[in-house]
């Protein structure tokens, strides 16, 4: 049997340096939270490979639509339609919010941010885009004008897209304008203001983008009444509201759209990552009088709503329905969350915890409040030791992202909890 040393090093051979993998190891097999190397070795798989994992590793219904319909047509390529691919668009627009009810399949969380940018900008006939400081879109060049979450992302690719303006994320637990959240008076979104005030006319900007619950950034939820009084702006200005949810969505906050936690409807949403349990597929959601406004061929795809990875959609809305994760993944959550916030009154070195349903990050901080991503690491690299897989981000990386597959069970979690609480006593 080849060693896991041997792996890492053909990995190393074949790969490019920029393709960044998180850990080391060498998995072979994937069965509900957990992942198995070949020695035998196991991991609980609490990133649920990087926030797509609802249903956890291999869910035996996805597995078996996806054989059915792998016995069938694996590929349709925009040159004719199978009912698959119909069947999962019609299940993904009833979960959607209200009125966000036609859509375009593409692959990929970055593909969906360039077909929300590409429509927003085509209906309008307006160029402006503003995104959030801390934003995280994706990585081909469109995506990436918006992302902000770290410059090296964007580091020897510029001139990236003009027009692109960034208005400051609302990070409460380090505010920008160092203000406390029931009395500030949603300054940032003043500085959205005056960006339209100094740099660009309302009339001339064709989309807001924003991950109503912050992922890459730092897992920071957008306060409600933030992304009230943004939706009424785009309202007065006729700028197109999207909201990126290739994170958020899909049942993770305990909601099928983290946009359900505020209420608020954008115009256009993204959706990926969840969407069809580790099988390629995103989605552009919005309302029809826009997308009817986009015509034959202003858009495309080789394999958007390939009917394998349509299956596997269908399937995944299926078991999230029939088994009630979202109220299941509310209730967790909230229990995870009061756990979670009890160590951090005995451990200090947990300045936050915040979330919604089993989307919940956990931020270090030093003895001042300023970021500690050392003991985050550490943290992260007790867990992989004992069995439990975590991730980090924010552009400090002293975020923990605790996004576990919403059919976790009580043992599991306790399994981890305890594995997490072990690590932080062996900082002291
Ligand atoms: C909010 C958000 N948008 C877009 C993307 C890009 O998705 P992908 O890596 O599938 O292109 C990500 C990926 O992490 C994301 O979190």
């Amino acid at each position: 049997m080849e060693s896991s040393l041997d792996i890492m090093q053909r990995a190393a051979r074949v790969f490019t340096p920029a393709l960044h993998v998180y850990y080391p190891l060498p998995v072979v097999r994937g069965e509900g939270v957990r992942v198995y190397a070949a020695d035998g070795r196991s991991w609980l798989d609490f990133s649920s490979g990087l926030a797509v994992l609802a249903l956890g590793h291999n869910h035996p219904r996805v597995v078996t639509a996806v054989k059915m319909q792998l016995e069938n047509l694996i590929h349709t390529g925009g040159v004719y339609f199978n009912e698959t691919t119909v069947t999962a668009a019609e299940k993904l627009v009833s979960i959607t919010p209200v009125g966000l009810d036609m859509l375009f399949f593409s692959n990929s969380g970055a593909e969906a941010v360039e077909g929300a940018l590409k429509v927003a900008r085509y209906v309008t006939g307006r160029q402006g885009i503003v995104s959030f400081t801390g934003a995280f879109h994706g990585r081909t060049l469109g995506a990436l004008s918006v992302t902000t979450s770290s410059a090296a992302y964007r580091k020897k690719y510029h001139p990236l897209l003009p027009s692109v303006y960034q208005a400051p994320y609302p990070y409460c637990f380090r505010c920008p304008f160092q203000r406390k959240p029931d009395t500030c008076g949603l300054c940032c979104l003043q500085a959205l203001d005056e960006t339209l005030k100094h740099r660009i006319t309302a009339d001339e900007v064709a989309a807001v983008i924003i991950e109503p619950f912050l992922g890459e950034g730092g897992y920071i939820p957008a306060p409600a009444a933030f992304l009230v009084a943004l939706r009424e702006l785009c309202t007065r200005h006729g700028i197109l509201l999207i909201f990126d949810e290739v994170q958020s969505g899909m049942g993770r906050t305990g909601h099928w759209f983290a946009s359900e936690v505020s209420g608020v409807v954008p115009d256009i949403l993204t959706v990926a990552k969840g969407i069809a349990s580790g099988f390629p597929l995103s989605a552009v959601v919005a309302r029809k009088e826009i997308m009817e406004l986009w015509p034959s061929g202003a858009h495309g795809t080789t394999f958007g709503g390939n009917p394998v990875s349509c299956a596997a959609c269908s399937a995944t809305i299926d078991v999230i329905q029939d088994e009630a994760l979202l109220a299941k993944t509310s209730s967790r959550g909230a229990t995870v969350l009061d756990r979670l916030r009890g160590l951090a009154e005995k451990y200090p070195v947990i300045g936050d915890v915040r979330g919604h349903g089993l989307m919940i990050g956990i931020e270090f901080v030093m003895p001042d409040g300023s970021p500690d991503h050392v003991s985050c690491e550490a943290v992260l690299r007790h867990c992989l030791e004992n069995g439990l897989i975590l991730i980090n981000c924010g552009i400090e990386r002293n975020v923990i992202r605790f996004i576990p597959p919403l059919v976790t069970t009580d043992q599991e979690f306790e399994a981890a909890l305890g594995i997490f609480h072990d690590a932080l006593r062996r900082l002291l």
